[in-house]
């Protein structure tokens, strides 16, 4: 009886383990969300670039063309679909309801206060960082 009491404990351990993992991987949400257009390695050359009618950014260039610094907060807004928001110009799609799905985590952007913010944003956004060149 403690065997099987033990067993279940061990397998709602490895759930709790695998769930958020799965949820936060910014390299699966990218594959997922951004590679078609912006191409598994960021630079703009995904399958769906052709035909949209204006280049998808590069994406590993974003800290070069900022002087050098990642912009975190206006990335994760772009992402969002805050930024460009009505914008009928933009054709990069509004993801924030996709990427609000799962947990929240405590974002503090700079400012020192900590907001909390969907993990998946964070996940990708921090992953679209570690792309820069
Ligand atoms: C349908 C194609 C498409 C998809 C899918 C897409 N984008 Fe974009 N994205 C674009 C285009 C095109 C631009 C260029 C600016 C514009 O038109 O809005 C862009 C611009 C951006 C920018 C601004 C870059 C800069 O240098 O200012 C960021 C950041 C970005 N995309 C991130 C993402 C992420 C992260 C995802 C996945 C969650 C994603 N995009 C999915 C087409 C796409």
């Amino acid at each position: 009886m403690i065997r099987i009491f033990a067993t279940t404990l061990a397998a709602a351990a490895l759930l709790v383990a695998c769930a958020p993992e799965r949820q936060v991987s910014g390299r699966a949400l990218y594959g997922d969300y951004c590679a078609s257009c912006h191409g598994t390695g960021g630079t703009g050359d995904g399958p769906a670039a052709e035909g949209l009618g204006k280049a998808p950014a590069d994406l590993t260039t974003i800290s070069a063309r900022n002087g050098g610094s990642f912009p975190m907060v206006e990335v994760m807004s772009t992402i969002d679909g805050y930024t460009r928001r009505g914008d009928r110009a933009s054709v990069m799609p509004e993801l924030g309801v996709a990427l609000q799905e799962g947990p929240l985590v405590m974002f503090d952007t700079g400012d020192g206060i900590a907001t909390p913010t969907p993990a998946n944003l964070v996940a990708l956004a921090n992953y679209l960082k570690g792309m820069q060149r």
